[in-house]
């Protein structure tokens, strides 16, 4: 029996535009690294970033509680967090740091959990900072690719993305509210038109059609959402022009990160990305707000043997 591990989980972008709470893909950007160590008893967190220390209010002290408690597991368990996930920008920071969390105390107990299983207890530390229970995210994170989620019950799909499917994704250098998915999920309308759902439905199949058949132009094309992205786009300084730019320099399809407030376009390995980076920046130059810009790639997840030692 091992008595530590430590476990690394790549940040992810969800819905893809239509594919709200749905859709997952794993970023080859940035991860958040959680080493759990067995101790004599409770549950302590050991951080040197902003998050919180109380295990009920972080997302890795939430799923080693609610793990602990399932598995009626006596043990203490110390989890060491470093993030490498700025949190609130719709990266996945919190899902990372869920996700690394599940996959590790499967490992240091032994449980030889199902995948789907990992990913229910990991989307149960999201709680902690989203306010609700989403999958996307976390799915993304700890089986990496491309997922889609589908609830009651829980089970999600993954599908390998195509090798030269690229993104470019701007992170404004704004401030974001603590609780912010939930303020951003708070202007999201809750009767939607039945057209407009339809013209949501006909994009994610096509997302799902370009995954499988590992098309870039038909993902991209098909990055449209007519739903979430009118409703919240306001919270984003500059995004009409940061996606008219980014979609002019080349870029196949522009949307939200996730929950926001960083933008992302979906590009092809051939395309010209840093001059789609650059369109970006200007985009949000145009609202007074600088903005990082990072190029990747789909990740593995966190479950992926090279991605525990
Ligand atoms: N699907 C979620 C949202 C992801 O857009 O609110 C945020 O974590």
């Amino acid at each position: 029996m091992i008595s530590k591990i430590t476990i690394k989980a790549p940040s992810s972008t969800a819905n893809l535009g239509p594919g709200f709470d749905v859709f997952g893909l794993a970023l080859d950007a940035l991860y958040d690294k959680v080493t759990l160590t067995k101790t004599k008893s409770g549950i302590t967190i050991i951080t040197s970033d902003d998050v919180p220390t109380k295990p009920e209010n972080n997302t890795a002290g939430l799923v080693v509680k609610n793990m602990k408690k399932k598995f009626k597991i006596k043990d203490g368990v110390e989890i060491k967090i470093k993030k490498g996930i700025p949190a609130g920008f719709g990266m996945g920071s919190s899902a990372a740091s869920a996700a690394a969390t599940a996959v590790a105390f499967d490992k240091l107990f032994g449980l030889k959990l199902d995948k789907n299983s990992i990913v229910e207890f990991a989307g149960s530390g999201e709680k902690a900072s989203a306010g609700s229970i989403h999958y996307d995210n976390v799915a993304a994170s700890v089986l990496g690719g491309f997922v889609i989620v589908k609830t009651n019950p829980l089970d999600v799909i993954r599908i390998e993305p195509p090798t030269n499917l690229r993104m470019c994704i701007a992170v404004p250098k704004i401030k974001v509210p603590k609780k912010k998915t939930k303020v951003s999920r708070g202007v999201i309308p809750k009767k939607i038109k039945l057209t407009d759902s339809v013209l949501n439905l006909s994009n994610a199949s096509g997302i799902v059609a370009g995954f499988m058949s590992k098309d870039p132009e038909l993902i991209g094309n098909s990055i449209k959402d007519v739903i979430v992205e009118p409703a919240r786009q306001h919270l984003i300084p500059g995004f009409t022009k940061v996606k008219e730019n980014a979609l002019k320099a080349g870029a196949l399809g522009v949307t939200i990160s996730g929950a926001g407030p960083s933008v992302i376009a979906f590009a092809k390995k051939s395309s010209n990305l840093k001059k789609i980076g650059l369109a970006m920046s200007r985009g949000f130059a145009t609202a007074n707000t600088k903005c990082q810009i990072i190029i990747c790639k789909p990740s593995i997840g966190a479950i992926d043997k090279k991605n525990y030692s």
